[in-house]
């Protein structure tokens, strides 16, 4: 749209009376069913993938606005164009099928930067939220909401909202009645509604179309809800992995150390994106957090006094895609007088190419030692030489990877940080979106290829699932521990 357009009503108005709407509705859906009473199962674990709107991504990166996005909270990107929210949590009615599906981490919006260093265009969305009603008969309804931080064209007054109404899905055909332990919602078609419109500056009406959404989430088991008094429940990770109270750590050694590395962003976009048209795989008790992957059981030695590290852990991951197939294992880390080396054993094409090959160094400077966990968080890392060779030359000694994270529980009180919970299927490819379900899909279908990957044919997929299952599609798969081995589309 062109800058000449008259402006529209301030965001500041809209977003505060939003604020109103949105908070009354929040109650309504849960006041007599809350999670864990009769009929209500608990949601925990999941994620939210959508692009929000790829000509709003396109616009702001583009020459006009000449900004930017940045992750927040752990989101993730997935394929070209899409983010990844994470940690599902909520609750789910199966006798009527309504889900409430809450997700975190957000993206931050910056564009037609002023001389003065802020934003015109400076837009947060964060904390997505799935609410659909209905069901039982009657015809669903499902919105989606979001936290929305927005600066407003021209006054330059910035409002905060939460829970605004952004998006209308539309879930004709929708029927998410069962009892099963696994939700999900395949390319579920979303316009813009009257308030999130206004959030953008007035450049899109109500009713202008969004990129499609696609969640999946997990149901708790009945019996494994939170009952009253028992603490919130944790995702997996979060939880210490040693319950036995014992000491981890004596003298010096550990075993249970944790190092997070997502590699690089922008990899696994070309990995998951129209080119490689390939996806990842973790096996050997590796986890995939989205934005990092933790390759877990890290056993080594730390010395406090000197500040040194040494430590090798399990996992490994693979990537595939055209004219792509690339494994790390045999992590190591070594930290230093504060420099710290992220190793690992390459394959590339079946074959062992190097072991221990050094992939990137990080600032390890701030390792320290609190409540009986030594860790660094997102250390800032740069490319080795030997780090560009693995990557087939794609990037020059020297570049920014990934910031790697490292955390090593000295005794048993110590847990790791939580990793961003997925949810079952944990895996590169956004699975709901990649093939039409039916109602009782099992979970241990193996198909990692490229092929059949989400960014690799959107048009195709979104044609295959909005004829084969009336735009949306229902799972029911039975709840598995989102290990790492698992097939990375379920
Ligand atoms: C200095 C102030 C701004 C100028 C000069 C400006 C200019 C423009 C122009 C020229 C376009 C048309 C782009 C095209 O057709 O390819 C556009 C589109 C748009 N602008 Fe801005 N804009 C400004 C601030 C903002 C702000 C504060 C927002 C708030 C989020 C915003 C959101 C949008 C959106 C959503 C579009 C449509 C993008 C699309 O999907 O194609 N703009 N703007």
């Amino acid at each position: 749209m062109l800058p000449s357009r008259p402006a529209r009503a301030p965001v500041v108005a809209l977003l505060a009376a939003l604020l109103t709407a949105a908070t009354a509705l929040v109650p309504a859906a849960h006041a007599a069913d809350g999670p864990g009473s009769s009929g209500t199962r608990e949601v925990s674990g999941g994620r939210l993938d959508w692009g929000i709107k790829s000509s709003f991504q396109s616009y702001v990166t583009g020459p006009i606005a000449q900004g930017s996005w940045e992750l927040r909270g752990g989101a993730a990107t997935i394929g070209g164009s899409r983010f990844r929210f994470h940690s599902a949590k909520g609750s789910y009615t199966p006798e009527s099928g309504a889900l409430e599906a809450a997700f975190s981490g957000g993206v931050h919006f910056t564009g037609h930067r002023k001389p003065d260093g802020t934003h015109e265009l400076d837009l947060t969305i964060t904390r997505p939220t799935v609410r659909l009603t209905g069901g039982a008969g009657s015809l669903y309804t499902a919105t989606l909401y979001a936290d929305m931080t927005s600066r407003a064209k021209g006054t330059g007054e910035v409002t905060t909202a939460a829970q605004v109404p952004l998006a209308a899905l539309d879930v004709s055909g929708v029927d998410l009645r069962g009892g099963g332990t696994h939700v999900g919602l395949a390319d579920v078609p979303a316009t813009l509604t009257a308030q999130g419109a206004k959030a953008f500056a007035g450049y899109y009406t109500q009713g202008t179309a969004l990129d499609p959404v696609t969640l999946s989430a997990d149901i708790l088991a009945a019996a494994a809800q939170a009952s009253p008094g028992a603490g919130p429940s944790t995702a997996p990770s979060a939880a210490p992995s040693n319950a036995s109270g014992e000491k981890r750590a004596t003298e010096g050694g550990f075993t249970e150390a944790a190092v997070d590395w997502g590699v690089r962003r922008t990899f696994r976009e070309y990995v998951t994106g129209s080119i490689a048209q390939g996806s990842w795989k973790l096996g050997d008790g590796a986890q995939d957090g989205g934005a990092l992957f933790r390759f877990p059981r890290g056993k080594g030695t730390y010395d406090a006094g000197a500040g040194s590290l040494d430590a090798a852990f399990a996992g490994t991951l693979r990537f595939t895609g055209n004219h792509l197939d690339l494994t790390l294992g045999g992590v190591k880390v070594a930290v230093k007088e504060g420099r710290g080396t992220l190793s690992a054993d390459v394959t590339g094409d079946g074959r062992t190419a190097a072991e221990g090959v050094p992939l990137v160094t990080f600032d390890a400077s701030g390792l320290k030692e609190k409540d009986g966990l030594a860790a660094v968080a997102e250390a800032p890392a740069k490319l080795t030489a030997e780090g560009a060779k693995a990557f087939g030359g794609m990037y020059q000694e020297g570049t920014d990877m990934d910031p790697v994270s490292l955390a090593v529980p000295l005794d048993a009180k110590a847990a790791l940080p939580p990793l961003p919970d997925l949810g079952s299927g944990s895996s590169a490819a956004p699975s709901a979106a990649a093939e039409p379900r039916t109602k009782s899909t099992a979970s241990s279908s193996s198909s990692s290829s490229g092929s059949a990957s989400f960014p690799a044919v959107p048009v195709a997929v979104t044609a295959a699932v909005v004829v084969a299952a009336a735009v949306a599609t229902f799972l029911m798969t039975r709840r598995r521990t989102p290990t790492a081995s698992t097939p990375s589309l379920d």
